[in-house]
């Protein structure tokens, strides 16, 4: 970050250099404001490096790190000035503040000549209001590809969200998401946190349909807003879907997703469904809706939720036993081509023996057994062990014969300690 003022230093030759070589000044991190700063010599400063960048697209990081004395703001807006002097070169452009008028003074000016403009855009402002204000950058936002903005709602910023590729968003209104996810058809990774509910309750709903994004994350929040949320989009090429909001309010309406996914087919390959959303599923129904998923991570560590042992039995048994007449029966098996499972769960409320029922242990002779699932790896971390109590000795040959034919199984180390502990008379090697 300081690179160009270290090689400075070195001697009058490297100084000289430096100061003529636009690369090393066109990524610039820019702290606003410190406790006892002279604010303009340090707008010199900044008019300076901007100056040795020569012609070259800039990448600005610039704001305040700590919060700014109410008197001091004013001595903050030439500095934004500057940076607009600038704008038809700006490439990525980073303010992190906590001073609105800072983010307002933001001005894009003319359409950059090359017509590219800004192509990465991330605006966070802390412990303040931003509307009424608007910061326009329209204009240089042509090509706009990756947005992330923190504290401001969608009203309070005008960019093109035409070419928009990636979307993350903090403190944002649930009708707002769905608003951005309308305007940006290109949209292909959207990050919710801490969503909130709609900011204007009597808007029309319509139905989005985000034909490009291949991964959502909601994180943190309420649960609230969830329900609503899934019911006005569809994500026909969907793949990664992270929902993990952690914060439980009563609410009537309860997402479910096996509802969502027969509304909005997609090919899913990884979901993680945190403590509150796992709850709320019907977990069989749910999987035989994303025939194509390949990891699955759930947590279910409140007591009564039974999402984990759902998940286990659902997947062991998925695969038909051979009926008498010799035949297998001709259905496709639930989610018939997971990989991973990961779960983290409250309650021993399952058997040992659907573990290795989950992998279709076919036992052979004592060298050759084969796995029929895809399945290869699982994540087993269970709270409250007392109740699960040991793995019996069956179970856990059968666990170590998976092993051998390639599967990879991890519990918490004290219940499996403890199972190979009590039957210890195995010969673990031989086996
Ligand atoms: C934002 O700027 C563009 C062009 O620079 C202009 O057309 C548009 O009306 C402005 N929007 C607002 C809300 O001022």
């Amino acid at each position: 970050m300081s690179a160009p003022l270290i090689l400075g230093a070195v001697c009058r030759t490297w100084r000289r250099i430096v100061w003529a070589t636009p690369r090393l000044w066109n990524v610039i991190f820019f702290d606003l404001w410190f406790e006892g700063c002279d604010t303009i010599a340090r707008k010199e400063l900044l008019e300076e490096w901007l100056l040795r960048s020569g012609h070259r697209p800039l990448h600005i990081t610039i704001g305040t790190n700590e919060a700014v004395p109410d008197e001091s703001e004013e001595a903050l807006l030439p500095f934004i000035d500057v940076l607009n002097a600038y704008a038809d070169r700006w490439r990525t452009l980073k303010v992190c503040t906590t001073v609105s008028g800072v983010l307002a003074r933001l001005r894009g000016g003319e359409m950059p000549l090359d017509g590219c403009g800004l192509s990465e855009l991330d605006l966070e402002l802390h412990d303040e209001e931003m509307w009424p204000l608007v910061i326009n950058l329209t204009s240089v936002t042509p090509r706009l590809r990756k947005l992330r903005i923190h504290g401001l709602d969608h009203y309070s910023l005008e960019v093109n969200y035409q070419f928009l590729t990636h979307l993350a968003t903090e403190y944002f209104g649930e009708d707002d998401c769905v608003e951005i996810m309308r305007r940006a058809p290109l949209l292909i990774v959207c990050e919710f946190r801490s969503m909130l509910e709609p900011c204007d309750e009597d808007a029309p709903q319509s139905v989005v349909v985000c034909q490009n994004l291949r991964k959502l994350v909601i994180e943190d929040g309420a649960s609230e807003q969830l329900a609503p949320f899934f019911g006005r989009i569809q994500l026909p090429r969907l793949e990664e879907l992270t929902i993990s909001t952690d914060t439980y309010w009563h609410t009537d309406q309860k997402l479910d997703l096996a509802a969502f996914f027969d509304r909005s087919p997609c090919p899913l390959q990884s979901l993680i469904l945190g403590n509150i959303e796992s709850n709320a599923q019907d977990i069989q129904k749910m999987l035989a809706k994303v025939p194509t998923l390949k990891r699955f991570f759930l947590s279910a560590r409140q007591e009564t939720d039974m999402a984990v042992r759902d998940a286990l039995y659902a997947l062991a048994g998925r695969f038909q036993s051979i009926v008498p007449d010799g035949h297998l029966e001709p259905t496709t098996p639930l989610v018939s081509q997971l990989e991973s499972l990961s779960c983290s769960s409250n309650l021993g409320t399952f058997k040992w023996d659907v573990l290795p029922k989950m992998f279709g242990l076919n036992v052979g002779n004592h060298v050759h057994s084969d796995i029929q699932a895809s399945l290869r790896n699982v994540d087993l971390f269970l709270f409250d062990d007392d109740e699960i109590g040991v793995m019996d000795r069956d179970t856990l040959l059968r666990c170590l014969r998976l092993c051998r034919a390639g599967a990879r199984i991890e519990i918490n180390p004290d219940v499996i300690l403890w199972s190979a502990v009590e039957h210890c008379s195995i010969n673990i090697y031989n086996e």
